[in-house]
């Protein structure tokens, strides 16, 4: 899906994330913008950045751990190793990282029987040195492969391949994962395959059994991390993304009956700020029928694109924070949910200002740290929901 530069329309879509649109406020800040600034958002939910008011700046790694909550971001290697305002800023509030691509098979395996490590022990150790969690992202994927995979693998050879990288992987990494996303965006309908799989090599190779291989070969090699079945495209009241959770749930269901070992669902949520906003009520029973089948519940790859958003800082700041406050309210609600994970930090880096920019050119502000690393609505609206979120 992203070996293009820019993702199509369809492929976003079915993300989350396509169509949509910093000024750091301030914590407790009284009203500074016009009810009328307001409205012209396109965000149906009229709010002022004083809704956003919070009473300190304590860090959100700490608000969230108060509600026994994990908050952390991914980041990268090239962001974290060069820059040390963004390193100091991730430290003070991220209690995870999540490297965002360098465990990926691309960036992992430069030849067919070569791996290396060296960008992601870099930041396995940043993690441990600054007291941060560490997560895997991930081992199963369709995209992100690299060159000689395609020319390389097929049905005869394709479960060595699948067993030896993942248990090459999960074992280096062994005790040092908080969680491993074992298989990621492996689901889609509307392909009419088995259970509702997506296309993929794997399942072209092996059969719907690949999964079940991925999860039983993680859990050899690391028995002690928490392992995922990281999915996107799950949280609109559209058909589509209704047809993607029953599939998801029937497919939990199953793999959970024949006691394969996952333990944790991962909800990517790639919000876009212009559209309606999801239907709390599905949201919240997909949320509670996935805890029923004994899974806790990650929210990953957490961001807002005001990609189709108006110009105006002030409003697209606004709502943003929005969606993010009332999103993770709702979501927050469901004791399953152990941890909230955002697509990056700040501004400065995010990978929707490749994926998805804006027509006007103009610098997006999808994340809680503006370029400049200054907090931002965004940042006071995570904040507010930890500190509203049930304890668990
Ligand atoms: C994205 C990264 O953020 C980009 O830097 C990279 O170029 C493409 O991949 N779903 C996923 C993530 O599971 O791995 C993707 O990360 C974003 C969508």
């Amino acid at each position: 899906m992203f070996n293009n530069r820019l993702c199509t329309r369809r492929q976003a879509i079915r993300l989350g994330v396509t169509a949509v649109s910093g000024l750091g406020l301030a914590i407790g800040a009284k009203k500074i913008y016009s009810r009328q600034e307001i409205q012209s958002s396109d965000y149906q939910q009229k709010r002022t950045a004083q809704d956003f008011a919070v009473d300190s700046q304590t860090p959100l790694k700490i608000r969230a751990a108060s509600k026994g909550l994990i908050y952390g971001a991914a980041g990268n290697y090239p962001a974290l190793s060069s820059d040390a305002n963004f390193k100091s800023r991730f430290v003070q509030e991220c209690g995870i990282l999540v490297p965002e691509n360098e465990l990926k098979w691309y960036a992992l395996r430069p030849t067919e029987s070569s791996f290396d490590f060296s960008k992601g022990d870099w930041l396995a150790k940043f993690a441990r040195d600054n007291g941060m969690l560490f997560r895997g992202h991930n081992l199963v994927w369709n995209q992100f492969m690299p060159e000689w995979f395609w020319k390389t693998v097929n049905k005869q050879n394709a479960e060595k391949y699948l067993t030896e990288h993942i248990t090459t992987v999960a074992k280096h990494y062994a005790g040092q994962v908080h969680s491993w996303d074992v298989v990621n965006e492996v689901i889609d309908p509307k392909h009419g395959k088995p259970y509702g799989l997506a296309n993929s090599p794997w399942l072209d190779f092996l059969g719907p059994e690949y999964i079940e291989l991925a999860f039983r070969a993680t859990a050899e090699s690391d028995p002690n991390a928490l392992l995922v079945f990281n999915e996107a495209g799950l949280k609109y009241d559209t058909s589509e993304h209704e047809a993607r959770r029953t599939s998801v749930l029937k497919l939990l269901e199953h793999l959970k009956s024949k006691g394969t070992p996952i333990h944790a669902f991962g909800t990517e949520s790639h919000i876009l700020a212009h559209e309606t906003p999801f239907n709390a009520k599905k949201l919240r029973t997909f949320l509670s029928d996935l805890a029923s089948l004994g899974l806790k519940i990650l929210i990953t790859e957490l961001d807002v694109i005001d990609q189709k958003l108006p110009a105006d800082i002030k409003v697209r700041d606004i709502a943003v924070a929005s969606h993010y406050h009332d999103y993770l309210s709702v979501v927050l609600e469901e004791k399953a949910v152990m941890a909230v994970l955002t697509w990056g930090l700040s501004d400065r880096y995010t990978w929707i200002s490749q994926f998805s920019p804006r027509s006007d050119e103009a610098p997006v502000r999808p994340l809680p740290f503006d370029s400049d690393l200054q907090p931002k609505l965004a940042w006071n609206a995570l904040a507010k929901a930890f500190d509203n979120a049930p304890k668990r």
